[in-house]
């Protein structure tokens, strides 16, 4: 397609209809029907023909549908680009992001993100609204449960898995007209994952050096990698909402780190720069916005309204629209649009594709590699020759354990714990009782003397727990992070009544429950597990799989420690004792400024030891690499994975600098009684920083590195940067 004649034929109101997203609704009723939501964003109805890409559809056959009508009534018969939210899968639904992030394993997020592209190109997706490379570090936003972490090193390797699955980037190869990729969109531009207090769509406020530091660089892997989209935020940083801020969208996306695909507003936040006040009205927005480099304005009509006028106001050039324009063809053209406005839409397969059985047994695998094991007291692995399980609480026979953003998944569709078991032990006795139920106001106990009975009369309980998926996502903060209703109440009852219990816990954010981590037995933190969440937790549980996940976010002790990361800068004051409250010390009067459970953490049925960390040599060269090396061995009868880690700290700088900071990760798997010798490579890189004039550079002097996980040095070395 030339796509230069191609703009060169378009009047100016096809152009801004390039610049234009709406929702399927508007496309899909009748003219009178439309003018409802229609004229909900203010759409002119001439515009609506002219619109280029569409937000969200049912499914393959819509799609077909609103696509036919759309290019029958074109004159120019350019094809419309579809997006969607496929975040963690698009029916076959695998563990939400925080819980990849657990796996600490880039691969597995690349194949799922394969998978979730595929079905969601059968269904007629071409652009998807993921990676989520928002760094967060309150619990009370629930939106953590998108991030895949708190840090930015994990980020970055879990962003760019996304987005080279997502993709089918193959060595550096992507070629978007292959049916079973999709365009990754990289959001949300900027800091998002720092809103004020954990409230979504609030203010951010970080300073360059930490926005520099620890949030752009997962954006900006993700674009390396070759993300052909990027969504801004909705929040205001340093003042000024994401849409509107020259310094982000051109100083740091443009100019910095080149990024040269569509930029695309979030939902209505164009408009919304009238509501932050930081625009008089729509006329004002809609400059402000496309001035600043956003392309595509998604779900208002600021740019259908008045783009025009402030092109022939002067205000705006037409080359700078043109451009724009530009940008959303030739996307439209990698992705094979102007050849098969159908691209890889079947809906004869879409189903097939979407039920694929090969995908369900990735959704397990995905489960079982990102649940973590929180507590054993060793009554786990329970023996898979119990006679009676009782299964207790209110995700015991739950299905709604998909997570947030579960797309098309169909929540009955997936396996509830009950299943699973039963699929696991079809000999056994299995009964479940609710017991209660899981919301906020939820605090009624009848159930209570029904489960009390059932966990005395089992061999072995399974307690499964958790907050309604409902209470992370998008909009759903909360000020309080401990599990809701009486289910705390309820634990301790059952716990007493049979001590071989486990708890399984279902949940998007990291739950405050220090009273269960000291009664539990035993704990499994399943997250929002996805399709096959009830047989992973049965098989993690009954010990077919052995549990290898470690936390990707540090789990607080109370909500009062919110934000709250591993990361922590160093103060003048550190606290010096191990518990207690200590005066004049940065700590608090009435808790531990530990975490519940630190980032890093995360039990396994095999015992690996951690032996003999040596450097080769103990000074490492500009421009030279240091080896670091480390043996570890499995210290008993079951195979077992592990991930290494390990954290740096730049002893003296010019800056403050993390007390650790994760430099490199690897997952080891290893028999019984094995060991293996593993080479840490330290590079100049991996100790850079932005030093007081906020140049990134290594400094001279003293590193401290170690293994283990975060506040828990198992073995340390220091060498020096010459
Ligand atoms: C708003 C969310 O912030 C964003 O992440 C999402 O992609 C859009 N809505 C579209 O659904």
């Amino acid at each position: 397609m030339d796509l230069n004649a191609l703009l060169q034929s378009m009047t100016m109101k096809e152009k801004i209809g390039q610049l234009t997203q709406c929702t399927a609704e508007l496309f899909l009723q009748t003219d009178a029907a439309a003018t409802g939501p229609r004229e909900a964003i203010g759409l002119p109805k001439e515009m609506l023909p002219l619109v280029g890409s569409v937000l969200n559809f049912a499914n393959a056959e819509e799609m077909c549908a609103i696509q036919r009508a759309h290019l029958e009534a074109d004159r120019l018969k350019i094809p419309m680009l579809f997006m969607m939210d496929v975040i963690h899968g698009y029916r076959t639904i695998f563990p939400i992001p925080l819980a990849m992030g657990c796996s600490m394993d880039p691969s597995l997020m690349d194949d799922c993100s394969q998978m979730a592209a595929k079905e969601a190109a059968a269904s007629g997706v071409h652009v998807t609204f993921t990676p989520m490379a928002d760094q967060c570090r309150d619990a009370r936003w629930g939106r953590i449960m998108e991030t895949t972490g708190e840090d930015p090193l994990l980020n970055e390797w879990m962003g760019k898995a996304q987005v080279w699955g997502f993709q089918g980037t193959t060595r550096d190869n992507t070629d978007l007209r292959s049916p079973d990729t999709l365009a990754a969109c990289v959001k949300h531009f900027a800091g998002y994952g720092a809103v004020e207090a954990g409230r979504d769509y609030n203010t951010v406020e970080l300073s360059e050096r930490t926005l520099r530091e620890t949030h752009f660089p997962a954006y900006k892997a993700c674009i390396d990698a070759g993300a052909r989209m990027v969504m801004t935020s909705f929040s205001a940083v340093d003042g000024l909402p994401a849409v509107a801020n020259p310094w982000l969208m051109k100083t740091v996306l443009k100019e910095e780190m080149g990024f040269d695909g569509v930029v695309i507003s979030d939902y209505d936040a164009i408009r919304e720069l009238t509501v932050h006040g930081v625009a008089a009205d729509l006329k004002e927005a809609a400059r402000l916005a496309f001035s600043n480099g956003c392309d595509i304005e998604m779900c208002s009509a600021a740019y259908a309204l008045h783009l025009e006028a402030l092109v022939n106001d002067g205000v705006l050039s037409e080359a700078d629209i043109d451009n724009a324009v530009m940008r959303v063809l030739r996307l439209k053209e990698e992705l094979g649009l102007f050849d098969d406005p159908y691209r890889a839409v079947d809906p004869q397969r879409e189903d097939a594709v979407c039920t694929d059985p090969a995908h369900r047994v990735l959704a397990r695998e995905a489960a079982e590699k990102t649940a973590v094991l929180l507590k054993n007291n060793g009554i786990l692995p329970f023996s898979k020759e119990v006679k009676r399980v009782a299964l207790i609480g209110p995700f015991a026979e739950n299905h709604a354990i998909l997570g947030f953003w579960s797309c098309r998944g169909r929540e009955e569709e997936s396996v509830t714990v009950r299943q699973g078991v039963e699929a696991l032990l079809p000999y056994a006795e299995v009964t479940a009782v609710r017991g209660c139920g899981n919301t906020v106001g939820d605090v009624d106990r009848s159930g209570f003397d029904e489960a009390v009975k059932a966990a005395s009369e089992a061999d072995v309980v399974i307690l499964c727990l958790g907050e309604p998926s409902h209470y992370s996502g998008e909009g759903n903060s909360r000020v309080d992070i401990a599990l809701p209703g009486v289910q705390e109440a309820l634990a301790e009852a059952v716990i007493e009544a049979n001590p071989q219990t486990a708890v399984v816990l279902f949940n998007g954010r990291p739950l405050a429950v220090p009273r269960l981590k000291e009664t539990a037995p035993a704990i499994l933190e399943m997250w929002f597990p996805g399709s096959e969440g009830g047989s992973a937790a049965a098989r993690l549980l009954f010990g077919e799989v052995n549990p290898s996940a470690k936390l990707a976010v540090t789990v607080p002790r109370c909500v009062g420690q919110c934000p709250i990361s591993y990361r922590y800068a160093s103060t003048g004051r550190p606290k010096t004792i191990a518990h207690g409250y200590q005066p004049f010390r940065s700590n608090y009067l009435d808790e531990e400024i530990t975490p519940l459970w630190p980032f890093g953490y995360g039990l396994s049925y095999s015992r690996f030891v951690y032996e003999s960390l040596r450097l080769e040599t103990d000074t490492l060269r500009c421009g030279e690499r240091l080896m670091v090396t480390l043996v570890l061995r499995n210290d008993s009868d079951r195979e077992g994975t592990e991930t290494v880690q390990a954290y740096i700290r730049d002893l003296h700088a010019s800056v403050t600098r993390p007390t650790q900071q994760l430099m490199w990760f690897s997952k080891v798997t290893l028999p019984p009684h094995q060991r293996i010798t593993l080479k840490i490579p330290v590079e100049e890189s991996d100790l850079c920083f932005f030093d007081r004039e906020m140049r990134y550079v290594a400094e001279a002097g003293t590193f401290e590195l170690f293994v283990g996980y975060a506040d828990h040095p198992v073995h340390a070395v220091q060498f020096r940067l010459e």
